[in-house]
């Protein structure tokens, strides 16, 4: 099955486009803010909270990385003035961190993405809202994580995401700031084993390392998976070293494993979800797929599903 779920997930650009939106509309909100704000009510009446992404990454034309800046700032808005549970995450490659002109690669330019992060963490300071930066491919690691820690000195109310997969973690960890609030994620994005533990159990050995680490310099954790054996061993951490509710909350992708999400709520932990929306919704759904373990059966009964 494991084997027909791969070549399922590698066949996809041969998938017909509806079929994909289909598939695709468990894990996203919708395409318009209207649908994100919706969706987040619908969580907020279970007992969960929420973090919005704006879909767009690797936008490599400065117009549509303004653009992403603007609909982002319009999305902290929404979030005031709906007065809605949620916060913001943004992926700095659909804020311009590589641009180029069309055709002709893409260089790294901190310099161009500062601008548009910084007017979406002025906005999100005026309205009070926390914003979360997310960790992409190993080679954006090191500037987004410079550029957090230029930025988070004149914005406290904003998060990082680091990566339990990436041997460097450990040592970001101890260099950034005590105060850091973070999203720990086992890491999605494929990398080289001279950088990347391969392993499940390795993978899954860092994260409650790192978790544990990151109690033990006094940060707010976010603990982001659905994976049982990691949300046991979690919660043995926050036992043994006695973390209070304030200090950490749970945190899952929409559509993945709702049932845990309400087990959490109902255990009395906070609980956020990841709520994706918007036009380019290609890309982050055809990642959920890869994750799937019952992709195979969704693609075969969404192609002969009539009606
Ligand atoms: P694992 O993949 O082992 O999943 C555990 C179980 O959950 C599976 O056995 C399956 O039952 C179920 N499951 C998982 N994914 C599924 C899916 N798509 N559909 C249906 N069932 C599914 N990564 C990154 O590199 N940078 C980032 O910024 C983020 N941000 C982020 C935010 C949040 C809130 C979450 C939850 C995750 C991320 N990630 C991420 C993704 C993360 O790195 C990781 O790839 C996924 O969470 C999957 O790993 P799990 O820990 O859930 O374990």
């Amino acid at each position: 099955m494991e084997l027909l779920n791969k070549l399922v997930v590698t066949s996809l650009p041969l998938v017909p486009l509806p079929i994909v939106r289909r598939l695709a509309s468990r894990y996203i909100a919708g395409e318009t803010l209207d649908d994100a704000v919706r969706t987040v009510r619908a969580l907020q009446a279970e007992g969960a909270c929420a973090t919005l992404d704006v879909l767009g990454e690797d936008v490599v034309a400065k117009e549509q990385a303004i653009a992403q800046r603007d609909e982002s700032v319009r999305t902290l808005e929404a979030i005031a003035r709906e007065k809605i549970d949620s916060h913001l995450s943004i992926k700095l490659t659909s804020l311009g961190l590589k641009v180029g002109p069309p055709g002709q690669g893409t260089t790294i330019d901190p310099a161009f993405c500062r601008e548009n992060v910084h007017a979406i963490l002025e906005a999100a300071d005026r309205l009070g809202i926390f914003v979360r930066v997310d960790m992409e491919d190993s080679t954006c690691t090191t500037p987004t994580i410079e550029l957090f820690r230029d930025l988070h000195r004149e914005f406290p109310r904003t998060g990082l995401v680091l990566q339990a997969y990436l041997k460097r973690t450990e040592a970001d960890v101890r260099s950034l700031p005590p105060a850091t609030n973070y999203r720990i994620v086992k890491g999605i994005y494929r990398e080289s084993p001279e950088i990347a533990f391969q392993g499940p159990e390795e993978i899954r050995a860092s994260f409650l390392r790192l978790l544990r680490r990151m109690f033990e310099r006094g940060s707010y954790v976010g603990i982001a998976t659905h994976d049982d054996a990691l949300v046991r061993g979690s919660l043995e951490i926050v036992k043994e070293l006695g973390i209070p509710p304030d200090r950490y909350e749970f945190q899952m992708l929409l559509g993945v494993l709702p049932e845990l999400r309400r087990r959490l709520i109902g255990e009395g932990h906070k609980l956020r979800v990841y709520v994706p929306f918007g036009a380019h919704w290609y890309g982050y759904s055809t990642r959920r797929f890869k994750e799937n373990p019952t992709v195979a059966g969704y693609v075969f009964r969404a192609l002969f599903h009539r009606g």
